[in-house]
């Protein structure tokens, strides 16, 4: 977009704002920004704590990477420049999200440091909660559920994160999950516990662990 046509747009406001929406809600909107390296887990945790916040009658949605990339992002690869661009639609979904009101999960690899961070300047500080799902290498590629990891070993898959693409891990996630030391269950606990002693729902901190 040049700037001319910059100058031309102008935002609308509207009646309904987000404040509106909250109210009605009460609930505190955020994203859960999961990371982690394929098969870490992330899909599966996301997916159980989303039943558990709708277990609690809290209103969400779950973005998925594999899923996202059947539609809005079937057009992207696994190029560098691709997943930058995978992340940032994906923040910017997220956004409209948490301006509907919703508490939104996101589980995708998101490798880069940089993007994770350009995704949480999209929202207020504490609307984005880092979440690493942190599995060992080993651990992943002895699941491989997809048999990918076995297929970028063999050289049949390129750009393989923590093959032969890097992943750089967050330095201060607001939550570390080592999911070698829990199960999905008390994962799940982790995560509502915080959400419960951090204001974004109401609960009692009976999940705590
Ligand atoms: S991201 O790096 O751009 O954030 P994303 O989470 O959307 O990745 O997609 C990752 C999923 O795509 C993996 O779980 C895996 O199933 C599949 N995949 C296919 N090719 C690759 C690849 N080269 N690197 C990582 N994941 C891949």
């Amino acid at each position: 977009m040049n700037n001319k046509t910059d100058e031309n747009i102008v935002w609308h406001k509207q009646t309904v704002e987000k404040e509106d929406r909250v109210r009605l809600l009460s609930q505190k909107p955020s994203i859960l920004w999961f990371t982690g390296l394929s098969a870490s887990g992330k899909s599966t945790i996301a997916n159980a704590v989303e039943a558990e916040l709708f277990r609690m009658q809290r209103k969400t949605y779950l973005l998925d990477g594999d899923n996202v990339r059947h539609g809005l992002n079937k057009d992207l690869g696994f190029s560098e420049m691709n997943r930058v661009e995978n992340i940032r639609r994906v923040g910017e979904v997220s956004k409209l999200f948490v301006d509907a009101g919703l508490i939104v999960l996101t589980a995708f690899i998101s490798p880069f440091k940089s993007d994770r961070q350009i995704a949480s300047s999209l929202v207020k500080y504490d609307e984005f909660i880092e979440i690493f799902i942190d599995t060992p290498i080993s651990i992943c590629e002895q699941r491989d559920p997809k048999g990918l990891y076995k297929k970028a070993r063999e050289g049949g898959l390129k750009n393989f994160t923590g093959i032969d693409s890097p992943y750089e891990e967050p330095e201060n996630p607001q939550i570390h999950i080592r999911t070698d030391k829990h199960s999905i269950q008390e994962c799940v606990d982790i995560i509502i516990n915080y959400l419960i002693k951090f204001g974004y729902i109401e609960g009692n901190l009976e999940y705590a662990i």
